[in-house]
């Protein structure tokens, strides 16, 4: 008998990530660019590097606290406030392995199988699929382009925000399109779900990576310490740290114990030496930050004064995050685009289809590489963006 025929429901219905079926096929190519994946292509500052050896050095090599090591909570909590004016404790951090690990805990913490949640489209497609996979039923609302721009209809959000509605996902900035919600509109969504008991689950590891200022407007600026009101971040963006999985959730102080006790049967906790290579990065603070906004605002011109060539190309502009999500007039299948392209151009890109029904004729390009790999990218790219 075929085993998988008695896996769980649920992971049989796991759908494959589509970013992952053009990015694997390409990968042992060798000389495809790859901008395929939501990473900068920058090193973590050594500092950073030096810190995680010297901890390993040191002999941190135990299992650490399920809610994340103390020094670490605190230094988050003080990095938030300082940065967002609130008043976070730490007893409201929880480190997590990663941005991706912290949206599981987070489904793992709210969902009842049949539950419904709500998330964007186009949106990053492990979100809702966390939610998903602990058998939450999720039903999304689209984005739209109005004057080049991407919009949401607020609205139209707060009016799908029922009172049976257990949770919103909100990524802001958000993957794929970088559009940002404003703090007004934070607002209404904060007061809706406040008044009808619904969670918001806010996405912020893009939350650095603003055009606009500093940091992107957050939920936690205007939350109180006991609204229903979840972050998840990471270091993976905003310190070049992808391969290090290591992010943090911010939580009601209530969910701390739980959400220990979930962690303890996931990973039971992050490693020690990961921990204090993340005190480090925020000691490095914003300096570190800085330059790679620095990199990624280079990458972000550059991107948009190419894609102004081609005139088959509709270039949305984004207000953060580190991609170009581009229309491509009579394109209807984009997964077997970013194919063809991986195989004639050697450009790695994610097909939009990847993001959404609402994604289909899209394709994303994540512009965090130097000037150089981005120019031949386009010049490749040329015959099929013609
Ligand atoms: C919107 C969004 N959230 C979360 C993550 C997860 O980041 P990580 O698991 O590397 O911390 C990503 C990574 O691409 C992302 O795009």
């Amino acid at each position: 008998m075929n085993p998988m025929k008695t896996i769980s429901a649920r992971a049989q219905a796991l759908e494959a990530s589509l970013i992952r079926t053009v990015a694997e096929a390409g990968m042992t190519q060798g000389d495809v660019l790859p901008l395929w994946f939501g990473e900068g292509a920058w090193p973590t500052n050594s500092l950073i590097v030096e810190a995680a050896v010297a901890s390993l050095q040191a002999g941190n090599h135990k299992y650490q606290p399920n809610n994340g090591a103390m020094n670490l909570r605190m230094a988050l909590s003080a990095y938030s406030n300082n940065l967002l004016g609130c008043q976070l404790t730490p007893e409201q951090i929880t480190v997590t392995p990663s941005g991706m690990q912290g949206l599981m805990l987070a489904a793992e913490l709210l969902v009842t199988p049949g539950d419904r949640v709500v998330a964007l489209e186009p949106g990053w497609p492990n979100i809702a699929g966390c939610f998903k996979a602990q058998g939450a039923v999720a039903e999304t609302l689209s984005l739209s382009v109005q004057d080049g721009r991407w919009v949401l209809d607020i609205d139209a959000l707060l009016a799908a925000l029922t009172p049976d509605t257990k949770a919103v996902l909100i990524n802001s900035p958000n993957n794929p399109t970088g559009w940002t919600m404003t703090a007004v509109d934070q607002q209404r969504v904060l007061a809706h779900c406040r008044q009808h008991g619904i969670w918001i689950v806010a996405d912020d590891v893009y939350s650095r990576l603003y055009r606009h200022a500093q940091y992107a407007p957050s939920f936690l600026a205007l939350a109180e310490p006991e609204d229903r009101v979840i972050s998840v971040n990471s270091f993976s963006k905003s310190w070049s740290m992808t391969g290090w999985r290591l992010g943090w959730m911010v939580a009601p102080a209530v969910c701390e114990t739980k959400l220990g006790q979930l962690t303890e049967f996931n990973t039971c906790s992050t490693p020690g030496f990961i921990q204090d290579a993340g005190v480090v990065a925020l000691q490095a603070g914003d300096a570190e930050v800085a330059q790679l906004q620095r990199k990624i605002q280079t990458g972000y011109a550059i991107t948009a004064q190419e894609l102004s060539n081609f005139s088959r190309v509709a270039f949305i502009e984004p207000d953060g995050a580190f991609y170009s999500f581009f229309r491509v007039d009579g394109l209807s299948d984009s997964l077997t685009a970013a194919k063809t392209i991986m195989q004639e151009t050697k450009v790695g890109l994610a097909p939009g289809i990847a993001f959404g029904a609402e994604g289909e004729g899209y394709l994303r390009l994540c512009y965090a590489q130097p000037e150089e790999v981005l120019e031949r990218a386009f010049k490749q790219l040329a015959p099929f963006l013609s």
